[in-house]
């Protein structure tokens, strides 16, 4: 099966780290948003997936020079300028002759950290075929919806309504679009590619006038990692046991002082950590320095902290 996956946004929420690596190539655990999204979406069956790259697209081909991650194999779709997302999903997928085949693939959001089976998400899709589907979407509940996509469904699952982003208490549904879709095909002949358009405000309320737009609630573990607080939560997350997936908290090589306290952070390859310096829920990215009597708390260290420097909720890029 193949996926599309959507990193050719600016990360703009998550500058003054994504200046320097884009948001899906950030660390997450000892890994990158973009290889914790191949291992969950090669377990759901996926063998093939397209990068739909616009912003920085050169880092990325960079980091997977024999173009496989996690068992998947990589496909690049560079667009000219911005395409927004269903404009993305379009030239992407028939950059490699998606439009041309018959069985469905999956979307993906680049920045998306969940533990939602993915098969089951094609499962249900396959179910609501049979109705008429052209597009199954992943559905989560969160507290505030107005950041998110914010879809009504009938029980059955049928989308009724979809409102991206609406004004605070202009909708009743708490469950938002999660960022993970199965398509058919077919739907493709409403995303020609060759312009932007958005698949939240234009192609998927034109499915909903359809009937054809399906979805899937689900209360798996999941947080969209493009703000600064749900991108250190991801990565804290993944150390403390609240996900199916776990990772070290401390990369292998890197260097701890004895006199240092690190506690519920994650330290990645080749940082060092100095004498009396203290790190307490906080990234630090592989190769940075914290210097000695440091503090670092709540943070994210891409970049190194000086001697005695105290850092308390901040991005810090890398140098
Ligand atoms: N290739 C490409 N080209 N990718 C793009 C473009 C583009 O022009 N614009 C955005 N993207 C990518 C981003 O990189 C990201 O992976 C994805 O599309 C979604 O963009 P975000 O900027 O992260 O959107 P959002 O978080 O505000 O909202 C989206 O996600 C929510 C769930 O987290 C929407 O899909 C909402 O409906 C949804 O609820
Ligand atoms: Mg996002």
């Amino acid at each position: 099966m193949f996926a599309v996956v959507l990193v050719g946004g600016f990360g703009t929420r998550l500058r003054p780290l994504t200046n320097a690596v884009p948001k899906p190539l950030l660390p997450l655990g000892q890994r990158t948003i973009l290889e914790w999204m191949m291992v969950h979406l090669a377990r759901g069956g996926v063998t093939d997936a397209v990068l739909a790259l616009g912003f920085k697209p050169e880092p990325f081909l960079a980091a997977f020079p024999d173009r496989t991650c996690a068992g998947v194999r990589l496909h690049f779709a560079i667009e000219d300028a911005p395409l927004d997302t269903a404009g993305a999903i379009g030239f992407a997928a028939r950059s490699v002759g998606l439009h041309e085949r018959t069985e469905p693939f999956v979307v993906a959001n680049g920045d998306i950290v969940t533990d939602l089976r993915i098969a089951d998400l094609v499962a249900a899709h396959r179910r609501h075929r049979t109705d008429g589907a052209l597009a199954t979407i992943h559905l989560t509940p969160v507290v505030d919806p107005s950041q998110y996509g914010v879809v009504e469904t009938q029980p059955d699952g049928r989308v009724t309504g979809f409102v991206e982003k609406p004004a605070p208490g202009t909708t009743a549904s708490r469950h938002v679009n999660a960022g993970t879709y199965v398509l058919e095909a077919s739907s493709l002949d409403v995303m020609p590619g060759d312009a932007p358009l958005s698949i939240e405000r234009v192609t998927f309320p034109h499915l909903v006038q359809q009937q054809a737009l399906f979805a899937l609630a689900t209360d798996d573990y999941w947080l969209d990692a493009g703000r600064p607080d749900s991108y250190l939560r991801a990565n804290l997350d993944l150390i403390n046991g609240r996900r199916n997936d776990r990772d070290d908290a401390v990369h292998s090589s890197a260097v701890l002082d004895h006199e240092c306290e690190v506690r519920d952070s994650v330290v990645g390859a080749g940082a060092r950590i100095g004498k009396g310096a203290r790190v307490i829920g906080s990234v630090i990215g592989p190769r940075a320095v914290i210097g000695d009597s440091a503090v670092v708390e709540g943070s994210v260290a891409l970049g190194d902290v000086a001697a005695s420097q105290v850092v308390r909720d901040a991005l810090i890029a890398p140098a």
